[in-house]
């Protein structure tokens, strides 16, 4: 087995316009490792994330995920980017499902229409996913007839259906009342515990607690700090993580 990381990024800039908003990010992960990343509003974290699978392009640096390298402002094109897409998929806060599908057909559409998947493994795999996010009794509701966890949850199962090498999450939770807000935890962790690499960023500590190996806490375009979440959360070193962090959890 490859000992090598699954992601390895050096230097990744980015800007718009004048705007220089990630100024070189570094991010080496091994398999199975899951990264938070935190930090201020509009401290380009949803960019950096949004450059991995190309949503954005990265103006300099390397970037490595799984087999597949970006190469600085270059975009991937047919099958290239659909292996990137499928290598390391996205789960968004507005989940962006099909509002005309079912949970199920939503978890089968990739299998179905990117893999050439036949009808029944896809149907086979959908219902395994949505047992696996604890949805199998909402198999056949649309997404307008789901709470907002809920529909979340079939929106990590229709991202888990193309076998990705890594999971980019931006702000699972956020958009979800507090209660709804653990179940979509519970899932993340116990993905997280089965060795799933996820890279999430996040507002809510409670999730980066429970689920990251690592922080990162990006300020200013780069990272300003790192360390396990206990470290981090307890006695972060500098003071722009500790003030970030004493008005999150204020
Ligand atoms: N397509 C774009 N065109 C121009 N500027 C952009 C674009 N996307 C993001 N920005 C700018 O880049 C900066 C970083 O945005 P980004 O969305 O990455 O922040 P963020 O850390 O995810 O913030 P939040 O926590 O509020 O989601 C912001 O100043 C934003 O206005
Ligand atoms: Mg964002």
């Amino acid at each position: 087995m490859s000992t090598s990381p699954l992601v390895e990024i050096r230097g990744l800039k980015k800007q718009f316009g004048s705007t220089r908003v990630l100024r070189g990010i570094d991010l080496t992960q091994v398999r199975g490792e899951c990264v938070a990343l935190i930090g201020p509003s509009g401290c380009g974290k949803s960019t950096f994330l949004r450059c991995l699978n190309q949503l954005e392009t990265h103006d300099a640096g390397t970037v490595r995920i799984s087999s597949l390298t970006l190469t600085a402002g270059e975009t991937l094109h047919g099958r290239s980017l659909q292996q990137l897409r499928q290598t390391a998929g996205m789960v968004f806060q507005q989940f962006h499902l099909f509002p005309h599908r079912t949970a199920l057909e939503n978890v089968m559409e990739g299998p179905l229409q990117v893999l050439g998947t036949p009808l029944p493994e896809a149907t086979a795999l959908g219902r395994e996913l949505l047992a696996k996010v604890g949805l199998t009794d909402r198999a056949h509701f649309r997404p307008s007839q789901l709470s907002g966890g809920q529909q979340q949850r079939v929106a990590i199962a229709r991202a888990l259906a193309m076998r990705p090498e890594i999971l980019l999450l931006d702000e699972p939770t956020s958009a979800l009342d507090p209660e709804l807000r653990e179940e979509v935890r519970d899932v993340l962790v116990r993905l997280g515990d089965e060795g799933m690499t996820m890279v999430v960023v996040t507002h809510d500590m409670e999730l980066a607690r429970r689920l990251a190996d690592r922080v990162l806490f990006l300020c200013d375009g780069l990272v300003a700090e790192s360390g396990p979440p206990d470290e981090m959360f307890t006695a972060a070193k500098t003071d722009r993580a500790r003030e970030f962090l004493r008005r999150v959890r204020a």
